[in-house]
């Protein structure tokens, strides 16, 4: 069975405005060191197309979560699948996710993280949900708001495909 996609936000559009990001994050880090922690699966194509656009010194962790909860709505309560290689004490880190939604996933990490005393922590997420926000949650930088959608492209799945569209598209069920 295959899906009918349309796009919603082309590869030029997404392109440019992880451009913007990531010189925005160049000019408020100068001097520094980042680290980017890319939430896998999903934002492994934003955390590399985002660091190799960032002029300042960049390392990279990885940290894969599963959510606790039963269908479609994450309970929020993490459970790490894959921890990072490194130790965050001290350092300026900002994590790396795909997709804000409930918030739940997001709220749960941040607070996992800082518990582990970085110098800073800050959140970066391509799309954002705002609609579906159930759980507050800061994020620093936004790639897009978008409409409560089921979206699918660079690095969003459905049911595991479609990760790599080169831009985000809408399943029309
Ligand atoms: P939440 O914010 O804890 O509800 O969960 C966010 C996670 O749900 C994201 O990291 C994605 O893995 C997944 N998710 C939410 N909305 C979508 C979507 O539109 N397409 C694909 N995955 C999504
Ligand atoms: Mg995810």
């Amino acid at each position: 069975m295959s899906e009918k996609i349309s796009v919603l936000i082309s590869e030029q559009d997404v392109d440019a405005r992880i451009k913007e990001i990531a010189e925005l994050i160049s000019h408020e880090y100068e001097g520094k060191t980042i680290t980017l922690i890319c939430i896998l699966k999903g934002s492994v194509f934003f955390t590399c197309e985002l660091a190799k656009r960032v002029t300042i010194p960049v390392r990279l962790d990885f940290m894969s979560v599963s959510s606790y909860g039963s269908g479609t709505e994450s309970s929020g309560r993490v459970r790490i699948v894959k921890d990072l290689d490194d130790s965050v004490e001290g350092k300026d880190i900002i994590v790396v996710e795909d997709i804000i939604d409930s918030g739940r996933t997001l709220n749960n990490l941040l607070s996992l993280l800082s518990a582990r005393k970085p110098n800073s922590i800050k959140l970066c997420t391509l799309l954002d949900k705002p609609d579906r926000r159930v759980v507050p949650v800061n994020v620093d930088y936004t790639g897009f708001e978008i409409p409560d959608k089921f979206v699918v492209g660079y690095g969003l799945d459905y049911d595991q495909k479609y990760r790599n569209l080169p831009y985000i598209g809408v399943v029309e069920l």
